[in-house]
């Protein structure tokens, strides 16, 4: 089988809406400093691209968790691989994440992430996947909402491949 990829949101596509998100949270968090939590790996490209925009006084952690063989209750636990490293009490805190699909991710990590106090929880994703929605949460910054197609690039991956495209693309496998 042979892998392609076609471009579906091209880079200045990503750049104008990043741009606009930017805008809107630097507005919304006038006055406040930002905890921005990247959920790695796949949020990587795209934090760094909104971090960079953003006018508001920011601090910056990293995640890594894994929802996946844990059960299917949206209340069991994360496994976390890389946790916090500072106290989030009393701050305002956003998850930021390349894509949202199931939701369950999402879901057990704000359950989590409230244990720790924080003054407020937000969420900002690149893409959201709505109708593959299998736990209730929503984003409360979204960049696109597209169809259920094999999406790959930046930060992005398939079998940890194409993260490094700096578009979002369509794979597809074609016969030899
Ligand atoms: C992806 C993505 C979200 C999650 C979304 O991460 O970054 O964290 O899946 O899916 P869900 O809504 O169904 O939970 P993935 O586990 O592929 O790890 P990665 O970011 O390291 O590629």
């Amino acid at each position: 089988m042979k892998e392609t990829v076609e471009i579906f949101i091209s880079e200045a596509e990503l750049k104008t809406r990043i741009d606009e998100l930017a805008f809107k949270i630097n507005n919304d968090y006038k006055g406040e400093t930002l905890h921005i939590i990247c959920i790695l790996k796949g949020s990587i490209f795209f934090t760094c691209e909104l971090a960079k925009r953003l006018t508001v006084p920011v601090e910056i952690d990293f995640m890594q968790v894994s929802s996946y063989g844990d059960g299917t209750e949206s209340s069991g636990q994360i496994k976390i691989i890389k946790d916090l490293d500072s106290p989030v009490t009393g701050k305002h805190i956003m998850i930021i994440e390349d894509i949202l699909d199931s939701g369950r991710t999402l879901s057990r990590l704000i359950e989590y992430l409230k244990t720790k106090n924080p003054a407020g929880i937000s969420v900002c994703t690149l893409l959201d996947k709505p109708s593959r929605r299998e736990y209730p949460v929503k984003a409360d910054y979204n960049g696109f909402e597209i169809e259920d197609r094999f999406v790959v690039g930046f930060g992005l991956d398939y079998a940890q491949r194409y993260r490094n495209l700096p578009y979002i693309g369509i794979l597809n496998f074609e016969e030899d």
